[in-house]
């Protein structure tokens, strides 16, 4: 398994460690507009070898991504703690395109993870500029705010995270939609625990939406949700695990690329999930959607 990484920032960095450390690829390519820093970062990795799965760790230019079976894509511009994620969307279009072209190019038969922000549009975009089937341009999407929302949920009732089934779903941005209706626990539905409190999943849901901008003030970027969200669809890719995960995909229902609960495995994206919500969750999806497509509309795609 070969793993490249476009752009090392310091998500991207963090993927590839994470990558890394849980023994995910037998060769990792590091990649960045910087080649002093890409460099620097995989010698760095590549200095912890003694104690970690055994891999060829490197850097390199884009050619050196060549025949890689999955292609994470960070590179980009970063926001800020007061901008939505959307204020990229001019920055980061053409530049996204651009490098999903030449992936494409040198690995035919890769796996796109698309990190950059907005995360689906830039998901979009990827897939139209790559020519490959829908599954194989994936985006990260709400995986990271589910893992987020699983976390505070978690916290909160003093369960394992890892037991929850609640999901955030539609845009990775302002309009993102933490489900309510259906969280359950092994199958247990969540308004069964003894200390159940409707207007505490409610906060939640409103602190996860907020998440993201929180850590940014705090110090200036997120870092390393955003490396296990992404290292959990690696691994479920690279293990052909079949795993349930809201990765952003495009969806040719709704036009767009967005996130819903997806079968995920060694092909990469599979089945889409239809899950129960309520009207107003449903609406509050729509909208999430409509949202998605009117920057795609502001970028004429
Ligand atoms: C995040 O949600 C910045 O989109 C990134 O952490």
């Amino acid at each position: 398994m070969k793993i490249s990484f476009i752009g090392s920032g310091k998500v991207g960095v963090a993927v590839a460690y994470t990558t890394a450390l849980k023994g995910l690829a037998q060769e990792i390519v590091l990649t960045d507009v910087s080649s002093d820093k890409a460099h620097g970062e995989a010698l760095d990795i590549l200095q912890g070898q003694a104690f970690c799965p055994q891999a060829n760790i490197k850097h390199g230019e884009i050619e050196d991504t060549a025949n890689s079976d999955i292609v994470v894509i960070t590179a980009g511009i970063p926001r800020k703690a007061d901008e939505p994620r959307v204020m990229l969307l001019s920055r980061n279009a053409g530049l996204i395109a651009d490098i999903t072209k030449k992936v494409v190019a040198l690995s035919p038969h890769c796996i796109i993870l698309m990190i950059t922000n907005p995360l689906d549009v830039m998901t979009h975009l990827a897939y139209q500029a790559s020519g490959l089937p829908a599954g194989r341009v994936i985006g990260m999407g709400t995986v990271l705010d589910t893992a987020r929302y699983r976390s505070y949920l978690a916290q909160h009732f003093q369960v394992d995270a890892r037991d929850l089934d609640a999901y955030v779903v539609g845009e990775h941005g302002e309009t993102m939609v933490p489900l309510v209706t259906n969280i359950s626990i092994k199958g247990v539905p969540l308004v069964n625990l003894p200390n159940y409190d409707a207007p505490a999943v409610t906060r939640i849901a409103n602190e996860v939406r907020a998440a993201s901008g929180q850590v940014i003030a705090l110090k200036g970027g997120t870092v390393f949700a955003p490396a296990v969200a992404a290292c959990a669809i690696l691994e479920a890719i690279v293990h052909d695990n079949r795993q349930i995960l809201p990765v952003s995909t495009f969806n040719s229902n709704y036009g767009t690329a967005v996130s819903l609960p997806t079968v995920i495995g060694r092909q990469g994206a599979g089945s889409t999930l239809v899950i129960p919500m309520s009207q107003a969750e449903e609406a509050a999806l729509e909208h999430s959607i409509a949202n998605i497509k009117k920057y795609l509309n502001e970028i004429n795609c």
